[in-house]
C-alpha cells in the first residue's frame, strides 16, 4: 500500500467536506470530486469553517496544511491520488456502480474506503477490480473533530488493507476501531438507532418533548460518555461487585416492555413534533452558528480528556506525541544539513486565528513558534516525554523577541536554530523565523534556558549525553558569523 500523500473524495458534500478539513489539516493534499460542480465553492467554506476549531485542538507543532483541489470528473481524481474516501448518497446500487468505476481508474494499490453509515463491505465491493483493497472507513460528523473511524472489512477485503487504512486514519488524529464482522449499520449507528428509535416512540406517544428528551442525556449519561462508554459504568454502579451486581439487579428489567423494538411509523404529525421541538431548541439559532458551539464544546472535551488520558482525550495525546516526534526527527536531519548555516528546524503557516487585529501574526503565537523550534532541538538529543517523566526539564529563563517585518495569514514560515552556547546547566539559543517564499526576516529570538531537576525544583547539570548533544549543534554552527541581534537589549541603537 502507499504512502498516502494525496486524499481523493468521492462526494463532497457534508462528510466529504469534513473529511477534507481534517486531512488538509494534517497536511494531506486533498482532491474532491462531486458530479455536482456547485459543490467547489460549498467544500471550500465547509474547510474555512471547521479551520476555527480545528486550530484550537492542539499546540502542537503542525505541517504546512494540504492542498485543496477540486474536480467534476471521477477518473481526474482516482488517477492522482493515493487513497479514496467515498461520500456519496447513502444507496447500495449506486456506491456499487460508483465504487466499481473508481476501481477501474484507480491503481490496485490505491485503498478505497467508504464512509456507508450501515451498508455491508462485501456488498459495496462486489464489482470492483482489485477489491481486497474496498474496506468501510465510517466517520461521524463533524469528521474534523471526532476521532471515532469504525473500520470494517468484507469478505474479500485483505487485512493489509484493514492495517494500512487504520494507520492513515491515526495519521490524520483519528481512533479507528475495527469492527471484527460486518453487520449492518455496523457499532455505533446500531446503538443510536435505539436511542433514535425510543426517541421518536416518545414524542410519538406525547411522553415527552425533543428538548426533554435532550435534557435526559446531556445533563446525565451523556457526560458520562465522553470517559467511558455504557458497560464500564454500569460496572461502577453496581458498587464493590461491578457488572455482576448490575446484571443481577438490573437484568430482570430487560425483559420487561420498556423499550420497543420496532420504530414507530413516521406519520406526518410526528414528523412535525420532531421538527417543530427541535426548531424551538434551535431558538433561532443557524445551524452554522450551533455547529460553532458544538465544535467549540467538542474542543474543549478533548482538552479535558487529554489531561486524563482517557477516551478521545488519549488519541489526541498520541497525535500530539506523533507531531512533536516528527519535528525532533526533522531537527535531527537538519542538523546534518546544517554544517555551513543555521538548521533550518520549523515549517509551519500562519493559521488564520494567529492573527491579530493589525492583520499581523499575534506576539504570542512569536513565542509559541520559536517555543517549537526550541522542543524540536532538544527532541533532537533526546529530550522528550520520557526524560521529562524522569524528572529532568530545561525551563525558559529568558527571552528577547525582534520583529523585523510582518507575516500576514496563511504566510509560510520557516525557523532556523543556532546553538550559540551550551554548558553544563545552561543553553543559549538564537532562532530566526524567515518568509518562506522570498526567505524575508521576520523575527528573531534570543533564549536562554537552564536545566533543571523538575522534582528537587532547582537547577541540575544536564546528562552527558545531552550535552555532548547540543555540543555537537554548537561545533556544527561555530564558523557562522555570530547574529546581528545577539546579545541586544531592548531599545539599544543597532550597531
Ligand atoms: N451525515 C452524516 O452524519 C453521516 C455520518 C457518517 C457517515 N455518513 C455517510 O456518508 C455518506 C455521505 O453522506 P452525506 O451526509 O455527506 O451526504 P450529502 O448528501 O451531504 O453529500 C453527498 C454528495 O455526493 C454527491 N454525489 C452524488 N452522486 C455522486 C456521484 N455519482 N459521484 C460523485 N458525487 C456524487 C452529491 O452531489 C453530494 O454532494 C453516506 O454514505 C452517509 O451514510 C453520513
Amino acid at each position: 500500500m502507499r504512502q498516502v500523500k494525496t486524499l481523493g473524495l468521492l462526494g463532497t458534500g457534508v462528510i466529504g467536506g469534513g473529511w477534507a478539513a481534517r486531512a488538509l489539516h494534517f497536511g494531506i493534499d486533498v482532491v474532491a470530486s462531486d458530479v455536482n460542480p456547485k459543490m467547489q465553492a460549498w467544500i471550500r467554506g465547509a474547510v474555512q469553517n471547521a479551520a476555527g476549531a480545528l486550530s484550537r485542538l492542539t499546540m502542537a507543532p503542525l505541517p504546512r496544511p494540504g492542498r485543496l483541489s477540486f474536480t467534476s470528473s471521477l477518473a481526474a481524481m482516482a488517477q492522482q491520488v493515493d487513497f479514496i474516501q467515498e461520500n456519496i448518497p447513502e444507496q447500495l446500487e449506486l456506491k456499487q456502480r460508483v465504487l466499481a468505476e473508481a476501481s477501474r481508474h484507480a491503481s490496485a494499490d490505491v485503498l478505497i474506503a467508504s464512509s456507508t453509515s450501515g451498508l455491508m463491505p462485501s456488498d459495496l465491493q462486489r464489482d470492483m477490480q482489485a477489491p481486497e483493497r474496498l474496506l468501510v472507513g465510517h466517520p461521524f460528523n463533524p469528521v474534523y473533530l471526532l476521532p471515532l473511524v469504525e473500520v470494517v472489512g468484507g469478505t474479500r477485503t485483505s487485512p493489509a488493507a484493514l492495517d494500512a487504512a487504520s494507520g492513515f486514519y491515526r495519521y490524520i488524529g483519528m481512533h479507528p476501531l475495527r469492527v471484527r464482522r460486518e453487520i449492518p449499520g455496523h457499532l455505533t449507528d446500531r446503538l443510536q438507532e435505539a436511542l433514535w428509535r425510543e426517541i421518536l416512540h416518545m414524542v410519538n406517544d406525547g411522553v415527552a418533548s425533543t428538548g426533554e428528551l435532550d435534557e435526559s442525556i446531556v445533563y446525565g449519561p451523556g457526560l458520562r460518555w465522553a470517559a467511558m462508554g455504557t458497560n464500564l459504568i454500569y460496572h461502577l454502579a453496581g458498587g464493590e461487585t461491578g457488572m455482576r451486581h448490575m446484571l443481577r439487579q438490573f437484568g430482570p428489567c430487560l425483559k420487561w416492555p420498556w423499550t420497543h423494538l420496532e420504530a414507530p411509523e413516521l406519520t406526518e404529525a410526528l414528523i412535525d413534533r420532531m421538527v417543530e421541538g427541535t426548531q424551538a431548541q434551535a431558538a433561532g439559532r443557524s445551524i452554522r452558528e450551533l455547529e460553532r458551539l458544538r465544535d467549540d464544546c467538542l474542543v474543549a472535551i478533548q482538552q479535558v480528556l487529554r489531561q486524563y488520558d482517557i477516551g478521545a482525550g488519549a488519541t489526541l495525546r498520541a497525535l500530539e506525541a506523533r507531531l512533536y516526534q516528527q519535528s525532533g526527527a526533522a531537527a535531527r536531519l537538519a542538523l546534518a544539513a546544517s554544517v555551513d548555516q543555521p538548521a533550518r528546524l520549523l515549517e509551519l503557516e500562519v493559521r488564520p486565528d494567529w492573527v491579530d487585529y493589525n492583520g499581523h501574526m499575534t506576539d504570542s503565537r512569536y513565542l509559541q513558534v520559536f517555543g517549537d523550534a526550541t522542543d524540536a532541538l532538544l527532541r533532537s538529543v533526546g529530550v522528550d516525554e520520557a526524560y521529562r517523566a524522569a524528572g529532568q526539564s530545561f525551563y525558559t529563563v529568558e527571552s528577547h523577541v525582534t520583529h523585523q517585518s510582518e507575516a500576514k495569514a496563511q504566510q509560510a514560515l520557516y525557523v532556523t536554530v543556532r546553538v550559540l552556547g551550551v554548558d553544563d546547566k545552561r543553553l543559549q539559543l538564537f532562532h530566526c523565523l524567515h518568509r518562506g517564499d522570498d526567505g524575508v526576516l521576520v523575527a528573531t529570538a534570543e533564549l536562554l534556558y537552564l536545566h533543571v531537576s523538575s522534582l528537587a525544583g532547582k537547577a541540575a547539570a544536564m546528562p552527558p549525553a545531552v550535552r555532548a548533544g547540543l555540543e555537537r549543534w554548537r561545533e556544527a554552527q561555530a564558523k557562522l558569523a555570530p547574529p546581528a541581534q545577539a546579545g541586544r537589549h531592548v531599545g539599544l541603537p543597532r550597531g
